[in-house]
């Protein structure tokens, strides 16, 4: 990622918000336990527009009448004893060299310092739900109104930072597509080695332990979202991530795991037999969600939406459901009732990128659905899912959970399907479940994956 790709993101974020100033605070790290604390995840917006991967640092974009910017980063000092016990800081002094800012002051300067970048500018744009930051706000701009007779602007205009910075984020850059082309093939590493490892015995736990070791390969950063490895029954729970159980012979695993790189997300979900081998009835079924994500993907083009794809995709299911006697009457009546819902609770895609759920629009100012258009990424994930005691319902099928989930790429040309190389097809996921895990692991020691 070079610093102009950053650069250009503030840039059209100022013209965006119609100028004026900007303030997106990064993460602060999150108390675990007494003295601990969880793993750092850099708050997205702010990875997106600075790259900066420290926490406690926040980022002050201005840009007055005549089109002068400013980009102030305010970030913890150096301090030696504290780096002694949580690491190196790059520090104030440091940070203009090295990242896509002109000014940097330690965090403690960030009161007094907004006074006078806010003096003068109409216009603020900043997460109006951060408490923090709009008490930070509130005194700030008390402090100007008190400020004797200087004729300045003060805010007046207080605008809400997500929508417009989830539109930018929205259309994938080429360092973007190819991060999560290389969270594709870490995940693929992942799904094709828990395929490898499943058995009879083997429990959830082993799995999603495996899982997060090989997200974490070269430059992976572990799991984009906590891992749902989900044997038999544990798939009609959508999230579950307790991931604590024996898997049985004759069941079915659902893993839905992605590995992150660069702070971008891969999410896919594969479903195999625990064995194997799938049964005729679990095979029938799988074909039909496997069906309808083909059909999925036949709709997928510039200008069709989500909801357009998730429409197709229901009509899809549905009909599968009523050739299968579990639900009644046309599929027009099936549509319009909802019917399908009990069995498919969820929606077929989501926007994917720096979160797993990608922060953009799916309507736009009109209400009208955000199209599909070159460099979006979402996902594709139809399923079905069965309880037991549900008379409607063949007795193979009650208990059967199976979800089939890609990442697209939208290009000019068609759909690109990034996730393509996971096994999917019936005998290819066979296949895939008769390999060694040696024979997956060797793959990753013989050269690099993410050139
Ligand atoms: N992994 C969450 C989802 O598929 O949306
Ligand atoms: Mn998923
Ligand atoms: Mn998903």
């Amino acid at each position: 990622m070079i610093e102009t790709d950053f650069l250009n993101r503030q840039n059209r974020l100022l013209d965006l918000v119609g100028g004026g100033v900007v303030i997106v605070p990064g993460a602060s790290l999150v108390q675990k336990s007494h003295d601990t604390e969880f793993p750092f995840r850099q708050n997205s917006d702010f990875k997106y527009l600075t790259g900066f991967k420290e926490p406690d640092a926040t980022l002050v974009l201005s840009k007055n009448e005549d089109g002068e910017i400013k980009r102030i980063l305010f970030l913890q000092e150096k301090n030696p004893e504290m780096e002694m016990w949580t690491g190196i800081r790059l520090g104030s002094e440091k940070a203009p060299e090295v990242l896509p800012i002109d000014e940097a002051y330690p965090n403690h300067e960030l009161g007094r310092r907004l006074g006078e970048i806010l003096s003068g500018h109409q216009k603020c744009t900043f997460n109006l739900f951060n408490n923090d930051l709009r008490n930070l706000m509130a005194k700030t701009v008390k402090g100007i109104n008190s400020r004797g007779k200087a004729k300045l602007h003060r805010p007046l205009n207080w605008q809400h930072l997500s929508p417009y910075i989830g539109k930018m984020r929205l259309q994938k850059e080429s360092s973007e597509i190819l991060a999560m082309k290389q969270a594709a093939k870490l995940t693929e590493v992942g799904h094709r080695a828990a395929m490898a490892l499943a058995n009879p015995g083997i429990n959830e736990k082993q799995i999603n332990e495996l899982l997060t070791y090989l997200f974490s390969q070269e430059n992976g950063e572990g799991a984009a979202y906590d891992s749902i490895v989900a044997g038999g029954e544990n798939a009609l729970i959508l999230h579950y991530i307790n991931n604590n159980c024996a898997l049985n012979d004759g069941d079915l695993l659902l893993i839905d795991a992605g590995a992150q790189v660069n702070t971008y997300a891969g999410d896919v979900t594969r479903t195999f037999p625990v064995n194997g081998k799938f049964t005729s009835a679990q095979r029938d079924l799988y074909q039909i969600v496997l069906d309808a994500q083909k059909n999925a993907f036949g709709h997928m083009k510039k200008g069709v939406s989500l909801s357009d794809i998730h429409e197709h995709t229901c009509r899809s299911l549905c009909q599968s459901l009523i050739d299968a006697k579990i639900l009644k009457g046309t599929l027009d009546e099936n549509m319009e009732s909802k019917s399908f819902r009990k069995y498919y609770p969820h929606g077929t895609g989501h926007w994917l990128g720096l979160d797993v759920h990608d922060q953009s629009p799916y309507l736009d100012e009109d209400l009208n659905d955000v199209l599909l258009d070159e460099g979006v990424t979402f996902t594709c994930e139809p399923g079905l899912y069965f309880p037991h005691g549900d008379r409607d319902v063949p007795k193979e099928w009650q208990g059967l959970g199976i979800r089939i989930e890609d990442d697209i790429l939208m290009t000019n040309e068609g759909p690109e399907n990034l996730t393509r190389a996971i096994p999917k097809e019936v005998k290819e996921v066979e296949e895939a479940c008769q390999a060694t895990l040696d024979t997956v692991l060797e793959k990753l020691s013989s050269k690099p994956l993410l050139a």
